[in-house]
C-alpha cells in the first residue's frame, strides 16, 4: 500500500481526534520512511461583524496564530522522532477548503483526520470539514473516528 503514497497530509485542529489522526500517521509513516509527512492546521477567517473589524479583528487573529504555533510547535517535537521528511504549515482561510486546495496543489496523496473536530454537535458522525474533504478531495482519505 505504502509504495503507491508518497505524501500523506494531517489536517489538525487540537481535538482528540487529530490527535489520533496525527499518531496514526506517524505509524504509517514510520512503515516506509520515503513517505513525507505534512500536518496542516488552519486559522478559522473570521465573520465579518461591526464587533471584529479592523483592529479587534486584527488582535483576535494575532492570538489564534499564537495558538496554532504554539500548537505546531508540539506537533513539531513528535515528528522529530521519525526520520521521515515532514514539515508544518499554518494557513489562513476557511479550513475545509484550504485542506482541500493544499492536497490539490502539493500533490498529497492522502489525508489523515477525525470524523469531528473541536466542534460540539456529536450526534453528526462527520463535522462539516471531514464531510466537506471526503466529498471534495481527489486523493485518498483516512478518516479516524
Ligand atoms: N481548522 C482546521 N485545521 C486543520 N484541520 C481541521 C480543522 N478543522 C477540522 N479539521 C480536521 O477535520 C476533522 C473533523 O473536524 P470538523 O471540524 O469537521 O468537525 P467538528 O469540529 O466536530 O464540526 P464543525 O466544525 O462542523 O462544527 C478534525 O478532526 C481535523 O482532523
Ligand atoms: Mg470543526
Amino acid at each position: 500500500m505504502l509504495s503507491v503514497i508518497s505524501k500523506v497530509v494531517v489536517a489538525y485542529d487540537g481535538s482528540e481526534l487529530s490527535k489520533q489522526a496525527l499518531e496514526r500517521a506517524i505509524i504509517l509513516a514510520k512503515q516506509d520512511e520515503k513517505v513525507e509527512l505534512n500536518v496542516i492546521t488552519v486559522i478559522p477567517r473570521p465573520v465579518a461583524s461591526i464587533y471584529n473589524y479592523g483592529a479587534i479583528a486584527d488582535t483576535a487573529h494575532e492570538a489564534n496564530l499564537e495558538v496554532a504555533r504554539d500548537m505546531m510547535k508540539e506537533v513539531e517535537e513528535k515528528l522529530k522522532n521519525i526520520p521521515n521528511k515532514t514539515e508544518t504549515f499554518i494557513i489562513d482561510g476557511n479550513p475545509a477548503q484550504k485542506i482541500e486546495e493544499f492536497a490539490e496543489n502539493n500533490n498529497v496523496d492522502l489525508i489523515v483526520m477525525g470524523s469531528r473536530g473541536l466542534g460540539g454537535v456529536k450526534e453528526l458522525f462527520l463535522g462539516s470539514v471531514s464531510h466537506h474533504v471526503v466529498q471534495k478531495a481527489k486523493c485518498e482519505v483516512f478518516i479516524v473516528k
